[in-house]
């Protein structure tokens, strides 16, 4: 755990070092739960919000884009459920006066006994050596079994209780497993009570005629609300989607975990509309779809798992979350969820307008049903961030910090170095920029010596350096080095737009999905 906190505190650090994320009114002793990415940050969410974009939308001719304001009428969370049920069950400690969610505060102690579990595996591995089979370890030894087993009934209760709103069984299920407070161990807690997420604010110049509007808690209502306009200008059939890119608003009760968890987030969300009765084989497709663009960046197979939700939200009728590997255990990144007709014909009742498709094969108008794919695009950056940054043990027993980002989304694809700075060689780096920069964001450097800017491009996750020397004025080569792998190679300078492009180019990564 110990190990996994300083982890987690130096992606943290590495991040505010290196112009990726800043704490927001930092000056002012910042805002909790409120980030600002800096000049590479802003880069690495672009790269990482086009690369969805273009899987989704590009390589989808069923599925457009939309941009919808994020005030919306305020029937909009009346209808979508958001009033009535976007609540955390909340809980505070009488002692320390500090709040907690009272689900995450079970989750977490779940936690506790996974790693248990990943205790006895590891002990196990050790001391079966290649022999060891995992699965049948984990579905065989009584230990390991007893941890699951406590697990799974603790969630479930936790489940059923939240579902049926008895909060007190919430109360008692914390009180029987002995939670205390994280940070002061004191186990004197308040009831449990619920807490709306949304934000209130207002719209109109006088108070008398203001109209109290809430900031959109998910981009999701503005595709619905579209859902018919998208549909008759776009002449679109069914099967298909609408994609959206946009902030969020939530005022989460407990912030932690840096951009893991924000009260400004960013989401990337799909509706794919479908006729009814074909949920089951589309919320198939889309869960190894949206698992297959995941992996194709690399950050490792096993990072990733499915959650199948048994507690389902108001809308679903089946719902699962990809799970990712985060410095703090694994924990949810997207949600793909079977919404069936809930949000159409809830905005219908609400609205008065029909929100229906006119299907010509069958002759007749229906509410279409929805797969959701919904991802957090602070989440992605994170997972992608803290997965990249790694302290590495080179030969000459020195270490280098190297953030190991998937080419296709570096802020800067290279940084070109004049060895020194005399003699010419500024003049040469600087042309080569001149001519890249056409198609690549690329860096100069000219500071310190050479071998601190390797590191320093290094720890900013450029993955290519060039270099130019004496050498290289001759017969216009130069060296490129790939952050990876560090290799050098001399090269000539009219094919480095190719060098660089065989690996950054979003095409030969999105053929992997
Ligand atoms: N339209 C469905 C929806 O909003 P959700 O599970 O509440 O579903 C979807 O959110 C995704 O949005 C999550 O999987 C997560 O990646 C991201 N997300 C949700 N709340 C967030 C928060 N407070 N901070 C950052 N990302 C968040």
């Amino acid at each position: 755990m110990a190990n996994q906190d300083d982890k987690f505190k130096r992606v943290i650090s590495h991040a505010k070092e290196y112009g990726y994320v800043f704490q927001s009114s930092e000056i002012y002793d910042g805002l909790s739960a409120v980030y600002d990415y800096a000049q590479n940050g802003v880069e690495l969410k672009k790269n990482i919000r086009d690369y969805w974009w273009r899987a989704m939308v590009q390589m989808n001719d069923n599925i457009v884009g939309l941009d919808a304001a994020i005030f919306m009428h305020p029937t909009t969370w009346k209808a979508s459920g958001h009033v009535d049920a976007f609540n955390d069950p909340l809980i505070d400690n009488k002692d320390s006066k500090k709040r907690y969610r009272a689900d995450v505060l079970v989750e977490d102690y779940c936690l506790k006994i996974e790693a248990k579990i990943e205790k006895e595996v590891k002990k196990a591995h050790k001391r079966f050596g290649e022999a060891f089979d995992k699965a049948e370890f984990l579905s065989t030894n009584p230990r390991v079994l007893g941890y699951q087993e406590k697990i799974d009934s603790i969630l479930s209760r936790l489940g059923k209780s939240l579902e049926n709103e008895d909060l007190v069984d919430v109360k008692t299920l914390i009180e029987e497993l002995g939670i205390a407070d994280p940070l002061t161990g004191s186990k004197n807690w308040t009831d449990v009570k619920q807490f709306n997420l949304m934000f209130g604010t207002k719209l109109g110049a006088s108070a008398e005629s203001a109209m109290d509007l809430h900031l959109r808690p998910e981009t999701a209502q503005g595709i619905f609300v579209n859902f018919l306009n998208v549909q008759k200008t776009g002449r679109m059939k069914l099967p298909f989607g609408i994609a959206q890119t946009g902030k969020a608003f939530r005022n989460e009760i407990v912030a932690r975990q840096f951009i893991f968890r924000m009260r400004e987030f960013e989401q990337m969300e799909m509706q794919f509309f479908i006729k009814p009765g074909t949920q089951g084989e589309w919320f198939k497709h889309w869960k190894a779809t949206r698992m297959k663009w995941h992996l194709s960046l690399g950050l490792g197979d096993d990072n990733y798992r499915f959650h199948d939700h048994d507690k389902l939200a108001h809308y679903a009728d089946a719902a699962t979350d990809i799970e990712f590997k985060f410095p703090f255990g694994f924990k949810e990144l997207e949600g793909i969820h079977s919404r069936t007709d809930f949000d159409l014909k809830a905005h219908e009742e609400h609205s008065g307008k029909k929100l229906q498709y006119f299907d010509h094969e069958e002759n007749k108008s229906y509410t279409p049903y929805v797969l959701e794919t919904s991802i957090g695009l602070d989440r992605m950056f994170l997972a992608i961030f803290s997965n990249s940054l790694v302290e590495e043990e080179l030969d000459n027993n020195t270490t280098r910090t190297v953030l190991r980002l998937p080419a296709v989304l570096a802020p800067f694809k290279a940084a070109v170095l004049p060895l020194v700075k005399k003699d010419g060689l500024p003049e040469v780096a600087k042309q080569i920029v001149e001519d890249l920069k056409w198609d690549f964001n690329v860096a100069y450097d000219e500071k310190d010596a050479v071998g601190r800017r390797y590191r320093r491009q290094d720890a900013n996750g450029t993955p290519f350096c060039i270099t130019v020397d004496h050498e290289g004025l001759e017969d216009n080569t130069v060296t490129i080095r790939h952050r990876d792998t560090m290799e050098q190679k001399r090269v000539k300078i009219k094919d480095l737009r190719e060098i660089i492009k065989k690996e950054v180019d979003v095409r030969s990564w999105l053929m992997k999905i």
